[in-house]
């Protein structure tokens, strides 16, 4: 064990949540337009998949769009809109192809009615798969998928458990992250699965997102797999177990 290498002794975390941050600031220094480092975000972000996957990771949610960024340009967002338009399909396709379930997460109704097709259709092939998953979250906002539940809670009329209440979350029925992972040097959660990450280990990477390569999504396993995760509990209780 040491230095930055996966081997046989590193844990591997069953979910990993991934906060693509730094597009924009990557295309600005190559005085490229911001839409560029989206393209090559997206590019990044599906070879991280196949990576983590290849790894042995079981499920992957990326932040692509949150609530608030619905509030950017209409020129920016519909560059965002014409990579899902023009590959989403195949780049999903092609990583799902492997037995991977995909979900939409966030308020979907916000995006253009062809875009939504789109995504609907991607869901729709890998309906088949479980056991792996990939959430990508689009219009989405922790406090709305937190509040969404809580409504369908008390539409159930009865108080409801903590595990009964994370099944209502977009991510129902799915393992929590173990690690989230946000590049582009920002230090925050930006209301991403507030919920879900109660106990997952945080990493954040200086790297813009379109530098993130599958050797830095290493060294941020090999950072969790050395930390001992408690849930609260001490090394002697931990021990025993
Ligand atoms: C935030 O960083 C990133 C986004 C708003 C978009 C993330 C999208 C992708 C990585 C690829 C597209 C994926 C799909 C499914 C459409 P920023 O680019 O705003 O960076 P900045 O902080 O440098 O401005």
């Amino acid at each position: 064990m040491g230095g930055n290498t996966i081997d046989k002794e590193t844990k591997i975390p069953r979910h990993i949540a991934l906060i693509m941050d730094g597009n924009g600031r990557w295309a600005k220094r190559r005085l490229m337009p911001r839409s560029f480092g989206h393209r090559r975000g997206m590019e990044r972000m599906i070879g991280l998949m196949e990576h983590a996957f290849d790894l042995g990771v079981d499920y992957i949610t990326v932040y692509a769009l949150s609530t608030e960024n619905l509030k950017r340009p209409q020129e920016e967002l519909n560059g965002l809109f014409d990579l899902i338009r023009n590959h989403f399909r195949e780049y999903m396709g092609r990583v799902c192809a492997r037995g991977v379930r995909l979900r939409i997460i966030g308020d979907t109704s916000l995006l253009p009615t062809d875009v939504q097709e789109i995504l609907r259709e991607s869901e729709a092939e890998t309906e088949k798969y479980e056991g792996k998953g990939i959430n990508v979250a689009l219009c989405y906002g922790a406090r709305d998928e937190i509040v969404r539940a809580a409504n369908l809670a008390v539409e159930k009329g009865e108080k409801v458990t903590e595990e009964e209440f994370s099944g209502l979350l977009y991510t129902g029925g799915q393992p929590d992250p173990d690690l989230i992972i946000r590049t582009g040097k920002e230090v925050r959660l930006s209301n991403f699965l507030l919920y879900q990450a109660a106990y997952a280990e945080l990493y954040f990477s200086n790297k813009m997102f379109p530098e993130f390569s599958d050797k830095e999504l290493e060294k941020a396993i090999v950072e969790f797999s050395r930390r001992t995760r408690r849930f609260g509990k001490t090394d002697e209780q931990l021990q025993t177990e």
